[in-house]
Parts: structure tokens; C-alpha cells; sequence
């Protein structure tokens, strides 16, 4: 079956939000970047400008162009707005040293970090990934600097801070949990927890960066459905799909297409109610620039070419929303 509507009427018939995670500078430079977000999604995360490090260029300052850049974009354009993210260990600033602070210090910092960003954004972001990647690949809290200096329970301290300046759906946000895997155990058991003490969490993010290995969607689909019966909201935060350069299937396109299906399936049948991709087209994709990963993976992992083009991927993901 094929349709000649765009992806985000067909997956707005459906309640899904289907959105992109983006920088400002194809925001700003490439009009056909512009035109296919507005036209084709309707929702939009900010890749890295509301990261610490992207957003405090100085102890004291705040440089919010390039997040307001696409925050305000997502507004006029009438889309769902991804915060991402309050809390993580990595793209920190550069003039951050954390010997610098006591651990008392340190968690004022972290508490005056949430305070200031997510009530800066108060009424414009719907959703923000407040915690993002605190399990370690083997199930335990990961050792980050927040860990080191707040404890364990920087998680619940981050989620209640942001509940009290802000009126966003509240997210936990990793990856390798998108499956039953040990990890989604570990995030599982994190999150229940924190249900059960009354922390406001309200939903949990799975990444899905399909790295040369393509996580089961029968296995996601029973982990969204869990984490769904704990009463959490699910959505899939950074979607994209690329192979491994020793491993590249004959029809590339079309086993990534058919993947994407699978997801887009998933999606509406357990209940999602996101599905963002990790960029609009293959050239702004992360796996061309990110430290090793251009030798490791194929870098046209998204729904659109370099060209803006709608790839097979993209077809097969209108196809699974479009109501027959
Ligand atoms: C990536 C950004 O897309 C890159 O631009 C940046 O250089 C590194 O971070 N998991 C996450 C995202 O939660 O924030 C990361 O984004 C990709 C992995």
C-alpha cells in the first residue's frame, strides 16, 4: 500500500509523535533541513545545545541561541518539544572541574543547573530527558561525577528538582535497554523503584542507535510493555539504523527499511507515543563526525539522503502508520 501523505499526518492519525533530533546549524543554514522538519515531523529534540557543556560556555553564563533556536522553531511550527537532557556525565563544560567543588557544592550546582534550564524552559518543552544513560552497560549505576559526589540517589534528586520548576513529562533516557536485555532489567528495576518512593518520573526514553546489531522487536515490544504496565509513557528518542562496515547486508536499504518498519509497528501496537529519529537526513547524521564512529558504521542511517530524499526507510515507516 502506498500513500501520498506525509509521515507526521499519518503518524498524527495515529497519536504518535514522530520527531527528529537535531543541531542549529543545519537549522539555520540549509533551507531544505527546515522545510522537511516542518513539513514531515511533529517533534523535535535539540542534539546537543541544551547539554551543560553546549549551554555554559562560562561558570556564570548561559548561552541559550542555539537551544532557543530550536526550541522556538518546534514552537512555531506547532511541535512536540524534547528536552535532552538535565543530567548526564558526558558534554560537560570544559571549564567544569569537579575538584573544584566540595560534594555539597556539587550537588547546589547540579540542583541550580536543573532549576535554571528546565524553568527557563517552563511551558515550551513538553518532555525533557532529565536523566540520560545512569546504568552502566552491566546493570549497575554508572560511576559518573554525580554519582561520585551526590550518591545514588542524584536520580530521584534530579527528577523531583525538575518537577519543581517545571510541567514537562519527566524522562529517564539510555540505550541498550531497548530490548529485554540485562540493562532494560537494570533500568526497570530503577524505575520501579522510584515509582514506588513517589519520585515524578513519567516516562523513559529508549535510544534505539541500531548499531550493526538490530535489537529484536517482539523483545522491545514486550520491554515497552512492561515498562507501560509500571505506568510509565515510552518513547523511542533517537532512532537510527547503520551497519557495521565489515557487515553490510547485500540491500542495505531495504533490510534498514524493513527494520524501521518493525519499529514503527511496535510503536503503535504497544503503545509509544514517540518515535524520534536521530536527524532529519543522512548528512547530518552523528555516526559521520562522532569520535570513531565514521571507520566503524555506514553513515546514512536516517529516513531522508543527503539530498533530503525520502529513502525506502522512510516509505516503510509511512506504510506501518498509515491507517488501511
Ligand atoms: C550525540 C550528539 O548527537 C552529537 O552531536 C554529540 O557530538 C555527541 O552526542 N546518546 C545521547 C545523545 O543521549 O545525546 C548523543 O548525542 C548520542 C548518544
Amino acid at each position: 500500500m502506498t500513500t501520498d501523505r506525509v509521515l507526521r499526518e499519518v503518524a498524527g492519525d495515529r497519536g504518535l509523535h514522530v520527531g527528529a533530533m537535531i543541531g542549529p546549524e543545519p537549522l539555520r543554514t540549509e533551507p531544505r533541513h527546515r522545510r522537511t522538519l516542518a513539513e514531515e515531523f511533529s517533534a523535535v529534540t535539540p542534539g546537543s545545545a541544551l547539554k551543560m557543556g553546549p549551554l555554559r560556555p562560562s561558570r556564570d553564563t548561559y548561552d541559550l541561541a542555539d537551544a532557543d533556536a530550536i526550541v522556538d522553531f518546534g514552537v512555531e511550527h506547532d511541535m512536540y518539544v524534547r528536552g535532552h537532557a538535565l543530567v548526564w556525565h558526558r558534554q560537560l563544560p570544559e571549564w567544569f572541574q569537579p575538584w573544584d567543588y566540595t560534594d555539597d557544592q556539587l550537588r547546589e550546582f547540579l540542583r541550580d543547573h536543573v532549576h535554571t534550564v528546565a524553568g527557563r524552559y517552563h511551558g515550551r518543552i513538553d518532555a525533557w530527558d532529565v536523566v540520560n544513560e545512569a546504568v552502566a552497560d552491566d546493570g549497575s549505576l554508572r560511576e559518573t561525577v554525580w554519582y561520585d559526589a551526590l550518591g545514588a540517589d542524584y536520580v530521584a534528586d534530579a527528577f523531583r528538582w525538575a518537577s519543581e520548576v517545571s510541567d514537562a513529562d519527566l524522562y529517564y533516557n539510555d540505550y541498550g535497554c531497548e530490548a529485554l536485555t540485562e540493562k532494560a532489567d537494570a533500568v526497570y528495576d530503577l524505575l520501579a523503584d522510584l515509582l514506588d518512593r513517589d519520585v515524578p518520573v513519567d516516562g523513559v526514553g529508549l535510544q534505539l542507535h541500531a548499531l550493526g546489531d538490530r535489537p529484536d522487536p517482539e523483545s522491545i515490544r514486550e520491554n515497552v510493555e512492561r515498562f507501560r504496565d509500571l505506568g510509565l509513557d515510552v518513547q523511542i528518542t533517537e532512532m537510527d539504523v547503520a551497519f557495521d562496515r565489515e557487515d553490510v547486508p547485500e540491500d542495505p536499504l531495504a533490510v534498514q527499511a524493513d527494520y524501521y518498519r518493525e519499529v514503527a509497528e511496535v510503536c503503535l501496537e504497544a503503545g509509544c507515543d514517540a518515535l524520534v529519529v536521530a536527524g532529519v537526513s543522512d548528512a547530518n547524521s552523528w555516526l559521520r563526525y562522532f569520535a570513531d564512529f565514521p571507520e566503524n558504521y555506514t553513515g546514512d542511517p536516517l529516513l531522508f539522503d543527503e539530498r533530503y530524499r525520502p529513502k525506502p526507510a522512510y516509505d516503510a515507516v509511512v506504510e506501518a502508520l498509515a491507517e488501511d
